[in-house]
């Protein structure tokens, strides 16, 4: 069986925990992994970096096998300051990849170079007040590059549109090898508009655990970008 990783290369919705109840979250994530989910996007905040405070690496523990189970993968968000403190507990917790804010610390190469060294793969988020030429001298270490399509730090705000023309500068700061990936504001609507401006990975959290039946969300942002 391929690395968790390899998950990354493909077209892939990644329903975000942010959403989700967490008094039922081993189920909730049970039910988008049986709709076919294969990327866990969890959300991690500090309070400083961005306003709220959310969970750490106990639920990326806590999520590890039933993730590992159906042979998917736990897709780290860390919106918090001193990113390069935290890679390797999180890595042993089970997270498979560790995006971290270019924002959020003056040492984006060695945090980057950690995540690598430690077996994670690497991702890298801008806001969206962040151009795209911030990563320019991070691309060849990256696996991954996060373009925040609302500002980070809350569930269920609207996509912003500019965000579009900004993906298309981003594919041409990392040329064709990194994974793109949009979180914020997706949903059957927007998912496929940044499918076509060169997005391959979709993170949604209320559009899939605010609705009624998560699965069938799941199913239909799948859908729309012809997720594998
Ligand atoms: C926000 C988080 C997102 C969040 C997206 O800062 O990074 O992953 O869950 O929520 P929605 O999909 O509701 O915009
Ligand atoms: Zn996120």
């Amino acid at each position: 069986m391929s690395a968790p990783q390899e998950l990354l290369r493909g077209v892939r919705v990644a329903p975000s925990i942010l959403s989700a109840d967490f008094g039922a979250l081993r189920s909730q994530v049970g039910e988008v992994l049986a709709a076919g989910a294969r990327v866990i996007h969890v959300d991690i905040m500090d309070g400083h970096f961005v306003p709220p405070i959310t969970v750490g690496p106990l639920v990326v523990e806590a999520l590890s096998e039933v993730v590992r189970d159906a042979g998917a993968m736990l897709d780290v968000h860390l919106m918090i300051e001193h990113p390069e403190r935290h890679v390797s507990e999180l890595i042993k917790a089970g997270a498979h990849s560790i995006t971290f804010h270019v924002e959020a610390t003056p040492h984006a190469a060695y945090t980057a170079n950690l995540i690598r060294e430690s077996g994670a793969s690497v991702g890298v988020a801008i806001n969206p007040g962040t151009a795209p030429s911030a990563l320019a001298e991070l691309s060849e270490m990256l696996d991954m590059a996060l373009c925040m399509t609302v500002n980070p730090g809350w569930g269920g705000q609207p996509f912003i549109a500019h965000s579009l023309e900004k993906l298309g500068r981003l594919r041409a700061v990392l040329g064709d090898r990194a994974a793109l990936e949009v979180d914020g504001g997706i949903d059957p609507q927007t998912a496929p508009q940044c499918a076509q401006a060169g997005a391959n990975v979709f993170v949604a959290g209320s559009a899939i655990f605010h609705a009624e039946d998560p699965a069938a969300a799941y199913a239909a942002i799948a859908g729309a970008v012809g997720a594998e």
